[in-house]
């Protein structure tokens, strides 16, 4: 067997058994079990974490879904103006593949097996810690586990990184957001205040989750 495709099925295997292994693939497949509604029995579904690194093809599929979700989901959060001045600024092709190439942002889509994209996320190491940039699961595709299996991925890559903790901003008035944030784990630990330009602003809460 070929040594990725060994770190493959030691990753399905041991996440049967609830323990992330050491290797994470470009490309990694992640079973597990996951109950969407209490209500609902468990169901058992396969979750790929797909690297995104410097393919434009993948790029551009980041960049539509930050286009679909963001508008969405902030229109009761910010202005029309700010989430176009956002967009444009962190989350066009070229923004995207400049924090790739120079800022050293990894970025992953989420696919359920056999699908289509569900949402995506970016980390990247800032301050002594793995900043959970951004985290955006499509409407229809929330509440089912996504953002769980994701964090989980995010853990173990900052344990290979040898980072003891993961931090991210989230609008104070994001409110849906900050729950599920706080039921995977995180704590609010401060306000962050921006001036982010062009007459914008974010009021946000620093949150973080230790290792
Ligand atoms: C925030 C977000 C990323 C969460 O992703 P998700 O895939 O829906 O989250 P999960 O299904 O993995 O849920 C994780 C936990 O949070 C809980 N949760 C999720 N959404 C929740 C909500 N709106 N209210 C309360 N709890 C919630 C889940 O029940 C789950 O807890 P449990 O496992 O104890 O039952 C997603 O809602 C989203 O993309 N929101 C819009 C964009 C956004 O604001 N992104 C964050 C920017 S900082």
């Amino acid at each position: 067997m070929k040594s990725e495709d060994a770190a493959k099925k030691t990753f399905l295997l041991s996440l049967r058994g609830n323990k992330v292994p050491e290797a994470i693939q470009s490309i990694c497949r992640i079973s597990t079990f996951h109950s969407s509604l209490s209500t609902l029995p468990l169901k058992r579904s396969i979750v790929e974490i797909i690297a995104v690194k410097n393919d434009k093809d993948l790029i551009e599929s980041v960049s539509k879904l930050a286009d679909e979700v963001w508008r969405e989901h902030y229109k009761n959060i910010i202005s029309q103006g700010q989430i176009d001045y956002m967009l444009a600024k962190l989350q066009s092709v070229e923004a995207i593949e400049e924090q790739i190439s120079s800022q050293n942002y990894e970025y992953y889509l989420i696919r359920p097996d056999g699908g289509q994209y569900a949402g995506y996320f970016a980390i990247v190491s800032k301050d002594g810690g793995l900043f959970l940039s951004k985290i955006y699961i499509l409407k229809e595709e929330r509440r089912k586990g996504f953002s769980r299996i994701s964090v989980d991925f995010i853990k173990k890559r900052a344990r290979e990184l040898s980072l003891p903790e993961i931090t991210l901003m989230v609008a104070r008035n994001n409110k849906s957001s900050i729950e599920a944030y706080l039921k995977i784990g995180f704590a609010i630990t401060g306000n962050i205040d921006a001036d982010i330009g062009n007459g914008y602003f974010m009021n946000d809460y620093n949150m973080v989750l230790k290792i």
